[in-house]
């Protein structure tokens, strides 16, 4: 099972640290090290609630809602949305409650770092559930958290528990007048309940299906009354910003994309696991280096990735490590969205899957493609029938059975999934089957053309890490 790599490990009382001081600056992991760190007293005495008293002993919820925005925080969950501006969204009818929503169902594949958050630093997302409730003025709100994760909510309600015996949690919270309860609910396994509307309605207790927005959830949520759903990375990162402050958070990180990012990181290297990364480093650096992912087993050579979970375009390795300009690719928003989808991917959630030489790209295109199908909730037809659809195709050109003119068929019926569905997970199951054949064709013309070798072995590298031709800049 990959670890919490660069961060100590934390699992259990017993265990003490593994902290490497040379590695990069933490703001989410900084403490994770500390021995017991999961426990309300060790938490505390370590400075833990510290950023919770600042926020609701002297600062009003706007100056809050002030240093958040300074920060330029970007939702963790996977679109990126500033945090700050999401907020200020949130409708405030007099007499309607106001509910805060922690996503916590991190189900797209490739994606665990919610689940280490959760499980080693629970306190650390109380906190942030605390300050960002202060700010939005919520005194209910619920972390909706997958059903896999069936040995976490035990440690949340524990957690929860022990804020609230100490002060943090309840009614007149440390005597500031302010109340707060905190729900935990569990999911039954479904992917689309982290879409939020979709979550919202399993919350409620109906069929977890997504609602056409508008109205949006923070105008009309949860019961109908304005609701913010956030991811936990991005609740728990409000913490270290109160710590320092939003202009000192801005400081981490590049351009639009500030402060560090946890990255769960998996597939063919040497270290895999959950890193924070400060959003300044390269994408060969973290591929490569002892710190983060320790290269690839067995001295074989990259050949793909899919940086930001399941659903982000495919990049193979000559476009993954350098831009189409021939710019070091950054493990940044903008850097690896650079070339848009053409040449580049998404950060996405930060499910970061490395394949080797190995590997081959139908089957993993495959893979996905049953896994969408399986998870589409059916309402829409694009989505419904075309997941199947993508999922029947590619499974025949993987055993051999494909014909040529499937390749363009896939191609067709991805076109007519995106932008046409009520939510997003369309989008998603469409952009790997593009992305697979726009960098990989000729590993699909491949599989058709000699069905029976496809079955023994691997494409293999072929060409996909050679060297682009970058053409020369224009003459000014
Ligand atoms: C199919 C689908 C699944 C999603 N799953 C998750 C998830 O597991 N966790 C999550 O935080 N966001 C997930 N999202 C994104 C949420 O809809 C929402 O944008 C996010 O929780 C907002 O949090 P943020 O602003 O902090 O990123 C998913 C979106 C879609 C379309
Ligand atoms: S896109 Fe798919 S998952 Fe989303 S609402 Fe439509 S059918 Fe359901």
């Amino acid at each position: 099972m990959p670890s919490l790599q660069n961060a100590g490990q934390t699992q259990t009382k017993s265990q003490s640290t593994n902290h490497n001081s040379k590695m990069g600056r933490k703001l989410l992991f900084d403490k994770a090290h500390i021995e017991n760190i999961r426990y309300y007293d060790v938490y505390r005495a370590n400075g833990g609630y510290g950023s919770a008293e600042k926020a609701l002993k002297s600062m009003t919820p706007e100056l809050v809602l002030e240093e958040v925005k300074k920060s330029g925080l970007r939702g963790r969950g996977g679109a990126g949305f500033p945090t700050g501006m999401k907020w200020s969204f949130i409708a405030k009818p007099e007499g309607v409650p106001r509910y805060l929503v922690c996503n916590a169902d991190e189900s797209e594949p490739g994606t665990f770092k919610d689940r280490y958050l959760m499980e080693f630093i629970p306190h650390l997302l109380i906190e942030g559930l605390l300050i960002s409730s202060y700010t939005l003025g919520c005194n209910t709100c619920y972390i909706y958290i997958r059903g896999e994760y069936a040995w976490i909510p035990d440690i949340l309600e524990e957690a929860i528990a022990d804020a609230k015996k100490n002060g943090w949690l309840g009614k007149n919270i440390q005597g500031t007048g302010f109340d707060l309860e905190i729900y935990v609910q569990r999911g039954a396994g479904a992917y689309i309940c982290g879409e939020e509307t979709a979550l919202i309605e399993s919350l409620e207790g109906k069929r977890g299906n997504p609602r056409i927005k508008p109205p949006f959830p923070a105008v009309k949520g949860l019961y109908d009354c304005p609701t913010v759903v956030n991811n936990v990375e991005t609740l728990a990162t409000i913490v270290p910003i109160l710590r320092i402050g939003g202009e000192e958070y801005a400081k981490y990180g590049t351009g639009k994309s500030t402060g560090t990012k946890l990255i769960s990181a998996c597939g063919n290297i040497n270290k895999p696991g959950v890193y924070e990364i400060e959003m300044n480093i390269s994408v060969e650096e973290f591929i490569y280096s002892d710190e983060y992912c320790g290269g690839i087993p067995n001295g074989k050579r990259l050949k793909a990735c899919i940086p930001g979970g399941s659903s982000v375009p495919i990049l193979p390795a000559n476009l993954l490590l350098k831009t189409a300009k021939g710019e070091p690719r950054m493990m940044t928003y903008e850097s690896l969205a650079d070339g848009g989808f053409a040449t580049g991917t998404m950060l996405g959630s930060g499910g970061f899957i490395v394949l080797d030489e190995d590997q081959c790209i139908v089957k993993n295109t495959l893979t996905f493609a049953r896994f969408y199908h399986h998870e589409s909730c059916g309402q829409c037809s694009p989505c419904r029938e075309g997941t199947g659809w993508m999922e029947r195709v590619l499974k025949n050109i993987e055993k051999g059975k494909g014909k040529m003119s499937d390749i363009d068929l896939l191609w067709d019926i991805q076109r007519k999934i995106e932008g046409n569905t009520i939510c997003p997970l369309g989008d998603a199951a469409a952009w790997p089957v593009a992305a697979a054949i726009r960098h990989f064709r000729d590993e699909f013309e491949w599989h058709v053309l000699n069905p029976e070798e496809a079955q023994t072995r691997n494409f293999g590298l072929a060409h996909y890490a050679d060297p682009l031709e970058i053409a020369a800049p224009a003459a000014v």
